[in-house]
């Protein structure tokens, strides 16, 4: 039997490093640029969080161990226990990371219904509480960018802008989970920085489509850095000689931001031959996720990626009838027929 590549569409947090990330390690190593980064002797690091801090257009930056830690960091740092956090129903924040604002923090979530992940301004107008002592102070709002649960979906700077709007006329702060934002930057044609001009602090991932092993970097006020700082420490997540996990970070944003359009045209492709097979339906990517509804057909999730397994694609089957594909570096162009038609084969016995 001739050799079959799988091809990995769980998600982009599967991209391996690329040899340049490797070599950047041992060249670092090799000059004598690593150090104790918890009394800031990593040059490494420097170089990356000034890069970062460069790139958000924010004063300062810092690198935390994942999006999850930047995210709950950000919010610890800037906000008091029993404040009431607005979050998308369905972003990560709220549901994915494992309960850390309130078990960590104390913060209180109350979760929105957006459009196509986005808060609107007037849903968070109407959701602030008043200033009465029968309620938790709201101190902020989480916009996901790109929405990972709607569909890899695109916050413009304007709508981030209404949205800061209300938030600050409110007395309310604005984190961005910006775990893709450089998906959202490369779609749109702006730069990053563009994006969170008006919101407090940022997340990013490096280790998403931008292909580093490790690490997300959180940006903000030269304050905001400071308090953050103690946070991630109080969380365990000072560490060493993480020059380590800053060269192929410094990499991951020196050469691998552009190349995401790749993943974004992929999406494209897959979603044009998902979209010829009957009675699928499918959303159109603004970026490199793809969701497929199976309401019409008599398999659920789980059921189609054990199938789609057997022939060599993997997605998570978790979300009931709707399955995400996320297209990512390891998956190239070659590869998408065979993902189509594994689908097609599977799918067409079982239409309803
Ligand atoms: C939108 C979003 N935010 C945050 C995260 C958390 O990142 P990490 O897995 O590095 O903790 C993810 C990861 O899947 C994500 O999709």
């Amino acid at each position: 039997m001739g050799f079959m590549k799988t091809i990995d569409l769980r998600s982009d947090t599967v991209t391996l490093p690329t040899d340049e990330m490797i070599e950047a390690i041992v060249s670092a190593h090799r000059e004598g640029r690593f150090g104790d980064d918890v009394i800031g002797e990593d040059e490494v690091v420097h170089e990356l969080e000034d890069k970062a801090a460069r790139i958000l257009g924010k004063e300062s930056a810092l690198l935390v161990t994942s999006g999850t830690q930047g995210n709950v960091i950000a919010l610890l740092a800037q906000t008091r226990r029993g404040d009431e956090i607005v979050v998308e129903e369905q972003s990560h924040t709220y549901l994915f990371e494992a309960g850390s604002m309130a078990s960590l923090g104390g913060l209180f979530p109350k979760p929105v219904k957006g459009v196509r992940g986005y808060i609107l301004p007037e849903t968070l107008q109407s959701v602030v509480s008043p200033d009465d002592t029968h309620y938790a102070r709201t101190s902020m709002v989480v916009v996901e960018n790109t929405h990972n649960y709607a569909g890899g979906t695109i916050t413009r700077p304007e709508q981030v802008k209404a949205l800061a709007d209300v938030a600050h006329e409110n007395g309310l702060l604005v984190h961005c989970d910006g775990a893709r934002l450089f998906n959202a930057a490369v779609a749109l044609g702006v730069p990053a920085k563009k994006l969170v001009e008006d919101v407090e602090s940022v997340q990013i991932c490096l280790s998403k489509g931008l292909s580093a092993p490790i690490g997300s970097m959180i940006a903000g006020s030269e304050e905001f850095i400071h308090t953050a700082r103690r946070v991630r420490k109080r969380l365990g997540g000072g560490m060493r000689q993480v020059g380590l996990i800053a060269a192929p970070g410094i990499v991951a944003l020196e050469k691998m931001v552009d190349r995401l359009a790749d993943d974004h045209a992929n999406a494209k492709i897959l979603c044009k031959a998902f979209s010829k097979i009957d009675g699928l339906v499918v959303n159109e990517p603004e970026t490199n996720i793809i969701f497929v509804h199976l309401s019409d057909f008599s398999i659920n999730a789980e059921e189609f990626s054990e199938e789609l397994k057997k022939r060599g694609v993997l997605v998570y089957g978790e979300y009931g009838k709707r399955v995400r594909f996320v297209l990512n570096r390891m998956v190239e162009r070659e590869d998408l027929s065979r993902v189509s038609s594994a689908a097609e084969e599977i799918l067409n016995p079982v239409r309803i």
